[in-house]
């Protein structure tokens, strides 16, 4: 696996497969969930290229930046295991080397609900940083999994709406055997806590299976659901159900997708399930 620091090292090692390349872009601490985006990519390129850079510009003044887990040297031996050709590792000086004033500004409509909503300026943060890593690897396929629902949503409006030559493909999201999906905020939890973490994904099912059966009123299904996770102690941001198509309020006979984040005591999870 060849590491680049840098974006004309970078550049240079992947001239020779002219864009034929498959882009798993992440921030470290890597988990079964970004081992197999790695494994996947292999179908849609002639070199699967990983990034680890955890970037400061989607991260609010209060959140975890600073204690962002950094596991540099397992996350290597992660990447080599799965096959992963090339793996560009810049610091912050090789992407940002003056302040990053230029930035994506994406659709409101779409990023500034939900986690746009409780995080403002996240998703500016994620495109910026999304569209500078498409500029540096110029792949013909990124792949996202599909636990940051509204992540793969609005970095796929953005890839249309600027013509980015490259193809998003939205992957399952992997979990833990109790149905915990993977996340590397997984590891802040206590033991206990993590016994408990399975009831955001139960609590989707629940307001999922409840949508199969016919219920109809939404409000009443996400008010029990608030309702059914506060009294565990948790403290939701939004557990919702919304259209497939752009998140908005559903219309009769929307393909659905119902989604929550909350907070188990200060460790913020999120998760989703297409209905
Ligand atoms: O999903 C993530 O890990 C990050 O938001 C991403 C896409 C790597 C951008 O920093």
């Amino acid at each position: 696996m060849h590491i680049a620091r840098t974006i004309d090292d970078l550049r240079a090692y992947l001239a020779p497969y002219r864009q034929a390349t498959a882009f798993v872009p992440t921030m470290g601490n890597l988990h079964e969930g970004h081992i197999s985006l790695v494994h996947q990519a292999r179908a849609h390129g002639e070199a699967v290229v990983a990034s680890i850079f955890v970037n400061r510009l989607q991260f609010l003044p209060h959140e975890d930046f600073d204690t962002y887990p950094r596991t540099w040297e397992s996350d290597c031996d992660k990447l080599r295991a799965a096959g992963c050709d090339v793996l560009f590792a810049p610091d912050e000086r090789a992407l940002y080397p003056e302040p990053q004033t230029c930035k994506v500004q994406p659709d409101p409509a779409l990023a500034d609900i939900l986690e746009g909503h409780f995080r403002p300026g996240f998703f500016t943060g994620v495109c910026t940083v999304v569209a500078k890593l498409l500029n540096c690897v110029q792949p013909r396929t990124a792949l996202f999994g599909k636990k940051d629902y509204q992540q793969v949503m609005v970095v796929r409006h953005m890839v249309r709406q600027l013509a980015l030559p490259v193809h998003i493909l939205a992957c399952e999201t992997t979990r833990s055997e109790d149905g915990l999906a993977l996340s590397s905020r997984n590891g802040y939890l206590s033991a206990e806590q993590r016994a408990e973490a399975v009831q955001l994904a139960r609590t989707l099912q629940g307001m999922a299976k409840a949508l199969r059966g016919g219920h109809a009123d939404i409000a009443h299904l996400e008010q029990q659901a608030h309702e059914q996770l506060g009294s565990r102690g948790w403290q939701p941001d939004y557990l919702t159900v919304r259209r497939r198509s752009d998140l908005q309020a559903p219309l009769p006979g929307d393909p659905l997708v119902v989604l929550g984040a909350a907070r188990l005591g200060t460790t913020r999870l999120i998760d989703n399930l297409e209905v």
